[in-house]
């Protein structure tokens, strides 16, 4: 069983630019807080403001826990007393600043000269058995590099995701989407989140990376067994089952090539090494794995609770694009991340900080800098939100994390268009991490579904299955989805 204590993983076993930016939000103007070494007005060399320097004057906040997860915002205020930069606490004993403000975030992201990436240094910082390793250890591949070593990483992941044709992704999803609602349709009530938004993911690596759908629950084994698992020997288990996985993955490419992303990783002109090669491997399905769950999990639990999205899967006006819209700006799927270490200490933005020590870029606290409320969608318009990071490791995967992310939700609710919530929408609660914007669960109920009713289903569809040589004959329109006419 999920819970809100799950730990969180970027780089799995232990082992684009921003929106380009638009109108900036107006400067901070929040008063310092009394004493605040930050704003003082002695000579910025005696105010190193961070907070193993002066922990009496700036206690970290605390970026997790039962109370950050109810109400962020509230968080993310009391940390904009500070000024663009804050202290906060993101694991037990785990220390870092947390860029707030929206020009500032941007000046980081855009300054690779002084900001590096590489966590190797910080390392040494905290404890080896540290849970925030999975998040923050530096590992060979796109995500801990900087310069000409990035840019070789990058480019293959990049150029390997622009063979991946978007109509062929749309099918591919609609395959995913179909076989996990054949799994609860019959039900007629469904947790969105376990059943349908972490699952969508993994069905579509296992895919894209070339293994057959068989290999599928292998994968969705380990990883729930290393997220969910409660003991060192459940997680132990869970990570050499991935790590199988994976090697299997790898072998049975080697042995022959095909049309997907380990075939293209391979063969890339950059030339990877083995090592390399899965260590690039396993960031693509860690990057991906939850922000992907999360923007879809947080984009359903938008539609299912808003009656504007309501009506809109009864012939409304509103459509999965707009609560995706919505989630990007006021829930970020990932919330607080863009790890940086300064590579000297450098006075930014008020705030004296450490060669070395750990930044991060707050995504929902600068995205909230944008006034919304007067549009009709909060941040449908005007502006542009952080959600895809900005800069040179802004994620490079956006135009098909939203397609993908589109169409499970259109798949969803065109083929359960009576689909509520199971519970009050005030009930539904949010994980405690620092990282991500997760729900626990999503409990929702429809009109079960059957594969011996009448018209098309999801038993009986002709592109559920993209690679399949033997598609079923052509359907009626009596239950299509609206996304298949
Ligand atoms: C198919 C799904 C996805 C894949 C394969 C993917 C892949 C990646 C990769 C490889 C990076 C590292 C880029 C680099 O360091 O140069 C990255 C960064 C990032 N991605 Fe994605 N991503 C996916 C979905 C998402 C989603 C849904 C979101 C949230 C809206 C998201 C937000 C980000 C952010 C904020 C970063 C920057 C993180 C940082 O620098 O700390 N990604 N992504």
């Amino acid at each position: 069983m999920t819970s809100p204590h799950q730990p969180e993983e970027w780089g799995l076993p232990r082992s684009s630019e921003a929106e380009s930016p638009g109108k900036l939000p107006p400067q901070q103007g929040a008063a310092p807080p009394p004493g605040c070494p930050a704003h003082s007005a002695v000579p910025p060399q005696q105010a190193m403001a961070y907070p193993q320097a002066r922990p009496d004057a700036h206690q970290p906040v605390k970026l997790y826990g039962p109370e950050f997860a109810a109400d962020p915002a509230r968080s993310y205020a009391q940390l904009r007393q500070y000024g663009a930069l804050a202290p906060v606490e993101i694991a037990p004993d785990v220390t870092a600043m947390l860029v707030t403000d929206y020009r500032a975030a941007l000046d980081l992201l855009h300054d690779d000269t002084t900001w590096s990436k590489d966590s190797r240094e910080w390392m040494q910082t905290i404890p080896a058995d540290s849970p925030i390793l999975p998040m923050l250890g530096w590992r060979p591949n796109v995500f801990y590099s900087d310069g000409p070593a990035h840019v070789r990483y990058r480019d293959v992941i990049v150029d390997s995701f622009k063979l991946v044709e978007p109509h062929e992704l749309r099918a591919r999803v609609h395959h995913a989407a179909d076989t996990l609602i054949q799994r609860f349709g019959a039900r007629g009530e469904v947790d969105l989140i376990a059943d349908y938004a972490r699952l969508i993911p993994l069905l579509m690596f296992n895919n894209l990376f070339g293994l057959p759908d068989s290999y599928s629950d292998r994968l969705i084994e380990a990883l729930a067994g290393m997220i969910e698992g409660t003991s060192p020997e459940e997680a132990a288990a869970a990570n050499e089952a991935y790590t199988a996985y994976i090697m299997e993955l790898v072998g049975s490419k080697k042995a022959q090539r095909g049309a997907d992303l380990t075939s293209w990783f391979m063969d890339h002109p950059n030339g990877l090494s083995d090592e390399e090669l899965i260590h690039n491997i396993i960031l693509v399905m860690g990057a991906g794995n939850e922000p992907l769950a999360n923007l879809i999990g947080n984009s359903l639990s938008r539609m299912l609770s808003d009656d504007r999205y309501y009506n809109t899967l009864t012939g409304g006006a509103l459509t999965p694009q707009d609560a995706i819209n919505e989630v990007l700006w006021n829930d970020p799927p990932l919330t607080n991340y863009s790890a940086h270490f300064p590579v000297r200490d450098v006075f930014f933005h008020g705030t004296w900080v450490r060669r070395g020590q750990l930044v991060m870029v707050s995504y929902a606290a600068a995205n909230s800098q944008f006034d919304t409320s007067s549009l009709e969608v909060p941040g449908s318009g005007g502006g542009s939100h952080l959600s895809w990071s900005a800069g040179p490791h802004a994620c490079p995967v956006k135009r098909h994390a939203l397609l993908i992310a589109t169409t499970a939700i259109e798949r969803l609710t065109a083929w359960l268009s009576d689909i509520e919530l199971a519970v009050p929408a005030s009930e539904l609660e949010w994980r405690h991490g620092a990282f991500h914007r997760a729900l626990v669960a999503l409990p929702a109920r429809f009109s079960p579904i059957t594969p011996d009713q009448a018209g098309a289903t999801p038993w009986h569809n002709r592109d559920s299955s993209p690679t399949s040589s033997t598609r079923s004959e052509a359907i009626s329109t009596e239950r299509q989805p609206a996304s298949a006419r």
